[in-house]
């Protein structure tokens, strides 16, 4: 496993972060802990969860927060909360009622509280807004962190999904009032979603420092090459992974992952980590698995780069209209 620094801070992290929005939603508690321990067995130290996590199954809000008691619960047992950057993050809906979502001073201390209490932990190392509220203004949401991180429970904070302008607005904000700064952004950023963050995020989280970490970095797992005409996938995701990327272009960059793969003796998806990891601005791609199976292979990426050949031909296959490209490229 490699290690970098997240962004500016002098913080290091494996440049393979752990995802958890899979437990107690796609896989269960047993795979999970064998999840975590095969994570740090390979030097995996960076874990990313949510409060909202996960409630997209069947029992809705009632599981939310269960990814991170099953968190609590393994760091508990195996002694392992030192060994980990433990992230997390708060603004989906936790409960019925006008306040039961967003970034209002109140919510952000009440979840950052909760989610301590379900961690079984004294503070958490990365604390992220995890996408914008509107209704609240961003100078509300800064002074919150901020006492958050003076009184030490929480030790950095971050973004997830927010629009470049509104990043921006955060960081002028923060260095306007001296408030705590956000130190990384967590965006969705694979070879099939490439625009949403390079044309505005990406040069701002380069000019401005932010470590980067892509969610669903194989497309919710179509770049894992599993996908292929006329098979059968058997995931919950499989519907909608088919209506968004099953289609000549992406059939198309799953072969060219293949055949750069075989050059390096690697598989589908752990070149398509390798094309995120090849680009210096990001830190830390966030791996999603179900099993440990899943994660060995994903682990296998660790230390994977591509020339600027191979970039450039996946960059060719996933590229996106000329007319989104930003004035500046
Ligand atoms: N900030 C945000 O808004 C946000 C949003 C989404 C996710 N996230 C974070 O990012 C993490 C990763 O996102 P993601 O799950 O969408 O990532 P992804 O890497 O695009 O997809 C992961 C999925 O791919 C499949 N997969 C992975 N390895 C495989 C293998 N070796 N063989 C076969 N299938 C494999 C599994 O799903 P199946 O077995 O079901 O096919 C797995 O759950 C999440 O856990 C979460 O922590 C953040």
């Amino acid at each position: 496993m490699n290690y970098r620094r997240l962004g500016r801070t002098g913080l290091k992290v494996s440049e393979l972060c752990l995802g958890t929005m899979q437990f107690g939603w796609t896989t269960d508690e047993a795979n999970s802990i064998a999840v975590m321990d095969a994570f740090v067995a390979a030097g995996g130290t960076f874990i990313d969860t949510a409060d909202i996590y996960t409630m997209w199954g069947p029992r809705g809000l009632a599981a939310a927060g269960e990814s991170e008691e099953i968190i609590g619960r393994w760091m508990k047992q195996r002694g392992t909360r030192e060994r980990i950057v433990l992230a997390t993050k708060v603004r989906g809906k936790m409960w019925e009622g006008p306040d039961g979502e967003g970034l209002s001073r109140a919510r952000v201390i009440r979840c950052c509280e909760d989610s301590l209490r379900r961690l079984q932990t004294d503070h958490i190392d990365l604390f992220q807004c995890h996408w914008v509220d509107l209704d609240t203004s961003i100078d509300e949401t800064l002074s919150a962190l901020d006492d958050l991180v003076h009184s030490g429970k929480v030790r950095y904070i971050g973004a997830s999904n927010y629009p470049a302008w509104r990043l921006m607005e955060a960081l002028w904000q923060s260095d306007r009032h001296g408030y705590a700064s956000f130190v990384s952004y967590q965006p969705q950023y694979s070879l099939m979603e490439r625009a949403g963050f390079e044309i505005e995020a990406m040069p701002l989280c380069k000019h401005h420092g932010l470590g980067v970490m892509p969610y669903s970095p194989l497309g919710c797992g179509f770049l894992t090459g599993k996908y292929r005409r006329g098979v059968k996938v058997e995931s919950i995701r499989a519907e909608e992974v088919r209506e968004l990327y099953a289609n000549d272009r992406g059939f198309a960059l799953i072969d060219e992952l293949e055949k750069i793969g075989a050059s390096h003796g690697k598989t589908v998806s752990q070149t398509a980590f390798a094309w995120l990891l090849t680009n210096p601005v990001v830190t830390a791609p966030i791996v999603g698995a179900n099993t440990a199976a899943q994660l060995q292979e994903s682990l296998g990426a660790a230390g994977y780069r591509l020339s600027p050949s191979e970039m450039e031909s996946l960059n060719s296959l996933s590229s996106y209209p000329k007319n989104w490209r930003p004035i500046w490229d």
